[in-house]
Protein backbone atom coordinates (compact mmCIF):
# COMPACT_ATOMS: atom_id res chain seq x y z
CA UNK A 1 0.00 0.00 0.00
CA UNK A 2 1.54 3.20 -0.47
CA UNK A 3 -0.66 6.57 -1.37
CA UNK A 4 -0.61 7.63 -4.51
CA UNK A 5 -2.09 10.95 -5.83
CA UNK A 6 -5.89 10.80 -4.88
CA UNK A 7 -6.01 13.75 -8.57
CA UNK A 8 -4.76 10.61 -10.80
CA UNK A 9 -7.65 8.89 -10.02
CA UNK A 10 -10.08 11.38 -10.33
CA UNK A 11 -8.10 12.71 -13.44
CA UNK A 12 -8.77 9.52 -14.91
CA UNK A 13 -12.70 9.31 -14.28
CA UNK A 14 -12.84 13.08 -14.53
CA UNK A 15 -11.67 13.37 -18.64
CA UNK A 16 -14.74 12.48 -19.54
CA UNK A 17 -17.36 13.94 -17.88
CA UNK A 18 -15.40 17.26 -17.43
CA UNK A 19 -15.50 19.66 -14.11
CA UNK A 20 -16.56 18.45 -10.61
CA UNK A 21 -19.99 20.57 -9.82
CA UNK A 22 -20.37 22.18 -6.43
CA UNK A 23 -23.23 22.12 -4.00
CA UNK A 24 -23.61 18.41 -5.30
CA UNK A 25 -23.13 15.69 -2.67
CA UNK A 26 -19.67 14.01 -4.11
CA UNK A 27 -19.54 10.44 -4.09
CA UNK A 28 -17.58 7.98 -3.07
CA UNK A 29 -17.09 3.72 -4.58
CA UNK A 30 -15.33 0.72 -2.89
CA UNK A 31 -15.39 -1.40 -5.58
CA UNK A 32 -15.90 -5.56 -4.61
CA UNK A 33 -14.16 -8.57 -4.89
CA UNK A 34 -12.57 -9.58 -7.65
CA UNK A 35 -12.40 -6.16 -9.09
CA UNK A 36 -10.13 -3.08 -8.95
CA UNK A 37 -10.55 0.65 -8.27
CA UNK A 38 -10.54 1.58 -12.14
CA UNK A 39 -11.68 -1.37 -13.84
CA UNK A 40 -13.66 -1.57 -17.09
CA UNK A 41 -16.69 -2.21 -15.48
CA UNK A 42 -15.99 0.84 -12.52
CA UNK A 43 -15.62 3.15 -15.05
CA UNK A 44 -18.19 2.22 -16.95
CA UNK A 45 -20.11 2.49 -13.35
CA UNK A 46 -18.76 5.81 -12.84
CA UNK A 47 -19.64 6.97 -16.12
CA UNK A 48 -23.08 5.79 -15.80
CA UNK A 49 -23.80 7.75 -12.60
CA UNK A 50 -22.02 10.80 -14.04
CA UNK A 51 -24.81 10.60 -17.03
CA UNK A 52 -27.30 10.92 -14.11
CA UNK A 53 -25.43 13.65 -12.13
CA UNK A 54 -23.25 15.37 -14.86
CA UNK A 55 -20.31 16.65 -13.32
CA UNK A 56 -20.49 14.80 -10.21
CA UNK A 57 -17.44 14.22 -8.48
CA UNK A 58 -16.60 10.36 -8.20
CA UNK A 59 -13.77 8.95 -6.23
CA UNK A 60 -12.93 5.25 -6.55
CA UNK A 61 -11.51 4.15 -3.55
CA UNK A 62 -7.81 2.45 -3.95
CA UNK A 63 -5.57 0.41 -1.94
CA UNK A 64 -3.00 -0.03 -4.87
CA UNK A 65 -2.36 2.05 -7.73
CA UNK A 66 -1.62 -1.10 -9.98
CA UNK A 67 -4.75 -2.21 -10.88
CA UNK A 68 -3.80 -5.72 -11.29
CA UNK A 69 -2.37 -5.20 -7.37
CA UNK A 70 -5.79 -3.74 -6.28
CA UNK A 71 -7.28 -6.69 -6.84
CA UNK A 72 -5.21 -8.57 -5.30
CA UNK A 73 -5.68 -7.05 -2.29
CA UNK A 74 -9.11 -7.33 -2.18
CA UNK A 75 -8.53 -11.02 -1.30
CA UNK A 76 -5.01 -10.35 0.88
CA UNK A 77 -4.60 -7.78 3.25
CA UNK A 78 -5.46 -6.91 6.68
CA UNK A 79 -8.95 -4.73 6.89
CA UNK A 80 -7.80 -2.64 9.57
CA UNK A 81 -4.87 -1.23 7.92
CA UNK A 82 -6.73 -1.03 4.97
CA UNK A 83 -9.46 1.10 6.00
CA UNK A 84 -6.74 3.22 8.08
CA UNK A 85 -4.88 3.69 4.44
CA UNK A 86 -8.60 4.46 2.81
CA UNK A 87 -9.97 6.98 5.78
CA UNK A 88 -6.82 8.98 5.40
CA UNK A 89 -6.98 8.45 1.05
CA UNK A 90 -10.19 10.17 1.97
CA UNK A 91 -9.26 13.06 4.31
CA UNK A 92 -6.58 13.90 1.48
CA UNK A 93 -9.37 14.96 -1.03
CA UNK A 94 -10.51 18.57 -1.42
CA UNK A 95 -13.70 18.04 -2.73
CA UNK A 96 -14.84 15.53 -0.38
CA UNK A 97 -13.84 17.77 2.79
CA UNK A 98 -17.91 18.25 3.55
CA UNK A 99 -19.22 14.88 2.94
CA UNK A 100 -20.28 12.79 0.79
CA UNK A 101 -22.34 9.97 -0.26
CA UNK A 102 -21.14 6.48 -1.13
CA UNK A 103 -21.84 3.08 -2.55
CA UNK A 104 -19.75 -0.12 -1.56
CA UNK A 105 -20.17 -3.35 -3.91
CA UNK A 106 -20.29 -6.51 -2.44
CA UNK A 107 -17.38 -6.07 0.78
CA UNK A 108 -16.83 -3.06 -0.12
CA UNK A 109 -19.96 -2.16 1.79
CA UNK A 110 -18.94 -3.31 4.90
CA UNK A 111 -15.81 -1.58 4.99
CA UNK A 112 -17.27 1.44 4.03
CA UNK A 113 -20.01 1.17 7.06
CA UNK A 114 -16.54 0.43 8.91
CA UNK A 115 -15.26 3.54 7.62
CA UNK A 116 -18.46 5.02 8.76
CA UNK A 117 -18.33 3.71 12.73
CA UNK A 118 -14.50 4.18 13.33
CA UNK A 119 -13.68 7.49 11.13
CA UNK A 120 -16.47 9.02 9.54
CA UNK A 121 -14.37 12.49 8.55
CA UNK A 122 -15.46 13.96 6.60
CA UNK A 123 -19.01 12.07 7.05
CA UNK A 124 -20.73 10.21 4.56
CA UNK A 125 -24.50 11.44 4.16
CA UNK A 126 -26.18 8.30 2.57
CA UNK A 127 -24.47 4.80 2.54
CA UNK A 128 -25.36 2.39 -0.02
CA UNK A 129 -24.52 -1.31 -0.17
CA UNK A 130 -25.39 -3.69 -2.86
CA UNK A 131 -24.64 -7.36 -1.82
CA UNK A 132 -22.74 -6.68 0.99
CA UNK A 133 -21.85 -8.80 3.80
CA UNK A 134 -22.74 -6.89 7.13
CA UNK A 135 -23.10 -9.85 9.20
CA UNK A 136 -20.49 -11.82 7.56
CA UNK A 137 -20.58 -15.00 5.61
CA UNK A 138 -20.63 -18.61 6.88
CA UNK A 139 -18.86 -19.76 3.67
CA UNK A 140 -16.50 -18.08 1.63
CA UNK A 141 -17.99 -16.36 -1.14
CA UNK A 142 -17.16 -18.71 -4.27
CA UNK A 143 -15.08 -18.49 -7.32
CA UNK A 144 -15.63 -17.92 -10.33
CA UNK A 145 -14.22 -20.81 -12.92
CA UNK A 146 -10.66 -20.16 -13.50
CA UNK A 147 -10.07 -17.21 -11.01
CA UNK A 148 -6.91 -18.88 -9.88
CA UNK A 149 -6.16 -16.20 -7.16
CA UNK A 150 -9.58 -16.40 -5.85
CA UNK A 151 -9.62 -20.24 -5.36
CA UNK A 152 -6.36 -20.01 -3.88
CA UNK A 153 -7.18 -17.57 -1.31
CA UNK A 154 -10.72 -19.37 -0.42
CA UNK A 155 -9.13 -22.78 -0.32
CA UNK A 156 -6.74 -21.50 2.56
CA UNK A 157 -9.92 -19.15 3.85
CA UNK A 158 -12.03 -22.20 4.09
CA UNK A 159 -9.87 -24.40 5.58
CA UNK A 160 -7.78 -21.87 8.12
CA UNK A 161 -10.30 -19.11 8.47
CA UNK A 162 -9.79 -18.37 12.47
CA UNK A 163 -5.89 -18.28 12.45
CA UNK A 164 -3.72 -16.04 13.21
CA UNK A 165 -2.74 -15.82 9.63
CA UNK A 166 -5.70 -15.71 8.24
CA UNK A 167 -6.97 -13.08 10.09
CA UNK A 168 -3.81 -10.82 9.26
CA UNK A 169 -3.47 -11.71 5.49
CA UNK A 170 -6.93 -12.90 3.92
CA UNK A 171 -9.53 -10.28 3.76
CA UNK A 172 -12.50 -12.72 3.29
CA UNK A 173 -11.48 -14.49 6.83
CA UNK A 174 -11.86 -11.38 8.08
CA UNK A 175 -15.71 -11.18 8.18
CA UNK A 176 -15.91 -15.14 8.24
CA UNK A 177 -18.38 -15.57 10.99
CA UNK A 178 -19.21 -19.09 11.43
CA UNK A 179 -22.88 -19.41 13.49
CA UNK A 180 -21.92 -22.71 14.60
CA UNK A 181 -18.58 -21.20 16.45
CA UNK A 182 -19.45 -17.92 17.40
CA UNK A 183 -17.75 -17.96 20.53
CA UNK A 184 -14.38 -18.87 18.35
CA UNK A 185 -15.52 -15.82 15.93
CA UNK A 186 -15.40 -13.84 18.60
CA UNK A 187 -11.81 -13.93 19.83
CA UNK A 188 -10.08 -14.92 16.61
CA UNK A 189 -11.95 -12.70 14.02
CA UNK A 190 -9.89 -9.21 13.58
CA UNK A 191 -12.37 -7.06 11.88
CA UNK A 192 -16.57 -8.40 12.07
CA UNK A 193 -16.70 -8.50 15.39
CA UNK A 194 -15.19 -5.12 16.47
CA UNK A 195 -17.51 -3.22 13.76
CA UNK A 196 -20.72 -5.24 14.94
CA UNK A 197 -19.46 -4.64 17.96
CA UNK A 198 -20.25 -8.01 19.20
CA UNK A 199 -17.72 -8.17 22.09
CA UNK A 200 -19.27 -7.02 25.09
CA UNK A 201 -15.81 -5.68 26.91
CA UNK A 202 -15.15 -3.64 23.44
CA UNK A 203 -18.12 -2.24 22.71
CA UNK A 204 -17.51 0.98 21.10
CA UNK A 205 -19.98 3.41 21.77
CA UNK A 206 -18.49 5.73 18.60
CA UNK A 207 -19.02 3.06 16.90
CA UNK A 208 -22.91 3.68 17.32
CA UNK A 209 -22.81 7.43 17.35
CA UNK A 210 -21.18 7.47 13.99
CA UNK A 211 -23.36 4.86 12.48
CA UNK A 212 -26.40 6.60 13.10
CA UNK A 213 -25.05 9.91 11.99
CA UNK A 214 -26.17 8.42 8.64
CA UNK A 215 -28.81 10.61 6.82
CA UNK A 216 -30.03 7.08 4.91
CA UNK A 217 -28.40 3.67 4.81
CA UNK A 218 -29.85 1.88 1.60
CA UNK A 219 -29.60 -2.12 1.91
CA UNK A 220 -29.34 -3.62 -1.32
CA UNK A 221 -29.63 -7.69 -1.41
CA UNK A 222 -29.79 -9.75 -4.98
CA UNK A 223 -32.46 -12.20 -4.75
CA UNK A 224 -30.73 -15.22 -6.60
CA UNK A 225 -27.17 -14.55 -4.96
CA UNK A 226 -25.37 -18.02 -4.79
CA UNK A 227 -22.09 -16.65 -4.23
CA UNK A 228 -22.84 -14.36 -0.61
CA UNK A 229 -23.98 -17.52 2.07
CA UNK A 230 -26.15 -16.20 3.51
CA UNK A 231 -27.24 -13.53 0.78
CA UNK A 232 -29.37 -11.93 3.78
CA UNK A 233 -26.47 -10.86 5.21
CA UNK A 234 -26.79 -7.65 2.62
CA UNK A 235 -29.64 -7.39 5.12
CA UNK A 236 -28.32 -7.72 8.64
CA UNK A 237 -29.63 -11.37 8.55
CA UNK A 238 -27.34 -14.49 9.26
CA UNK A 239 -27.88 -17.96 9.51
CA UNK A 240 -29.23 -19.65 13.02
CA UNK A 241 -26.81 -21.65 14.75
CA UNK A 242 -27.53 -25.58 13.63
CA UNK A 243 -27.73 -26.64 16.95
CA UNK A 244 -31.12 -23.98 17.76
CA UNK A 245 -33.06 -25.77 14.80
CA UNK A 246 -35.81 -27.58 16.60
CA UNK A 247 -37.89 -30.66 15.34
CA UNK A 248 -42.16 -30.33 16.03
CA UNK A 249 -41.43 -32.34 18.89
CA UNK A 250 -38.61 -30.06 20.51
CA UNK A 251 -35.73 -32.38 19.90
CA UNK A 252 -32.57 -30.78 18.89
CA UNK A 253 -31.13 -31.86 16.11
CA UNK A 254 -27.74 -31.06 14.26
CA UNK A 255 -29.01 -30.84 10.38
CA UNK A 256 -27.44 -28.67 7.69
CA UNK A 257 -28.51 -25.12 6.63
CA UNK A 258 -31.07 -24.36 5.12
CA UNK A 259 -31.78 -20.91 3.77
CA UNK A 260 -35.21 -20.30 5.48
CA UNK A 261 -33.01 -20.56 8.63
CA UNK A 262 -32.25 -17.09 8.94
CA UNK A 263 -32.26 -14.76 11.69
CA UNK A 264 -33.43 -11.56 10.12
CA UNK A 265 -31.91 -7.88 11.20
CA UNK A 266 -34.37 -6.87 14.12
CA UNK A 267 -34.16 -10.08 15.81
CA UNK A 268 -30.52 -9.93 16.00
CA UNK A 269 -29.06 -8.74 19.34
CA UNK A 270 -26.88 -6.36 17.64
CA UNK A 271 -30.21 -4.91 16.55
CA UNK A 272 -32.06 -5.12 19.72
CA UNK A 273 -29.57 -4.31 21.90
CA UNK A 274 -28.46 -1.44 19.43
CA UNK A 275 -25.09 -2.05 19.63
CA UNK A 276 -24.53 -0.16 16.63
CA UNK A 277 -26.90 2.25 16.14
CA UNK A 278 -28.78 0.48 13.25
CA UNK A 279 -31.81 0.32 15.71
CA UNK A 280 -31.92 4.08 15.65
CA UNK A 281 -31.58 4.17 12.01
CA UNK A 282 -33.97 1.78 11.35
CA UNK A 283 -36.54 3.77 14.27
CA UNK A 284 -36.17 7.25 12.51
CA UNK A 285 -37.09 5.50 9.33
CA UNK A 286 -33.39 5.63 7.34
CA UNK A 287 -33.07 2.09 6.62
CA UNK A 288 -33.99 0.86 3.27
CA UNK A 289 -34.21 -2.41 2.19
CA UNK A 290 -34.32 -2.92 -1.58
CA UNK A 291 -33.31 -5.75 -3.45
CA UNK A 292 -32.04 -6.46 -7.31
CA UNK A 293 -33.08 -9.61 -9.42
CA UNK A 294 -30.28 -11.93 -10.10
CA UNK A 295 -27.55 -13.38 -8.49
CA UNK A 296 -24.80 -11.84 -6.86
CA UNK A 297 -23.79 -8.44 -8.46
CA UNK A 298 -25.55 -8.73 -11.77
CA UNK A 299 -27.14 -5.36 -11.20
CA UNK A 300 -28.72 -5.08 -14.41
CA UNK A 301 -30.30 -1.68 -13.89
CA UNK A 302 -31.64 -1.94 -10.39
CA UNK A 303 -28.88 0.69 -9.27
CA UNK A 304 -30.40 3.66 -11.53
CA UNK A 305 -33.34 4.73 -8.98
CA UNK A 306 -30.51 4.34 -6.13
CA UNK A 307 -28.91 6.43 -8.02
CA UNK A 308 -31.17 8.86 -8.92
CA UNK A 309 -32.87 8.93 -5.56
CA UNK A 310 -29.93 8.87 -2.94
CA UNK A 311 -27.05 10.31 -4.85
CA UNK A 312 -25.93 13.97 -6.03
CA UNK A 313 -28.39 15.52 -4.05
CA UNK A 314 -27.50 18.92 -2.77
CA UNK A 315 -25.47 20.07 0.36
C1 LIG B 1 -13.59 3.91 19.69
O1 LIG B 1 -13.52 4.29 18.34
C2 LIG B 1 -13.01 5.60 18.13
C3 LIG B 1 -13.17 5.89 16.67
O2 LIG B 1 -12.51 4.97 15.87
C4 LIG B 1 -11.57 5.66 18.62
O3 LIG B 1 -11.06 6.95 18.45
C5 LIG B 1 -11.52 5.26 20.07
O4 LIG B 1 -10.17 5.18 20.50
C6 LIG B 1 -12.19 3.92 20.31
N1 LIG B 1 -12.31 3.68 21.73
C7 LIG B 1 -11.82 2.62 22.31
C8 LIG B 1 -12.04 2.51 23.77
O5 LIG B 1 -11.24 1.74 21.70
Amino acid sequence: MKLLHWWSLCATLSTVVGAPQSGVRPLVLWHGLGDSHSSPGMMDFAQRIQVIHPGLFVHSVYIEEDLAEDRKAGFYGNVNEQLEFVAAQIAEIPELQNGFDAIGLSQGGQFLRAYVERYNEPPIHNLITFGSQHMGVSDIPKCRAYDLLCLAARRVARSAAYTEWAQTNLVQAQYYRDPNNLETYLTANHFLPFINNEISEQRNETYAQNFASLNTLVLLIFEDDRTVVPKESAWFGSEQPAEDIKTDNSQIVFRPQRADNIIPMRSQPLYTEDWIGLRQLDERGAVVFDACNGEHMHMGDCWERIVRQYVGGPF
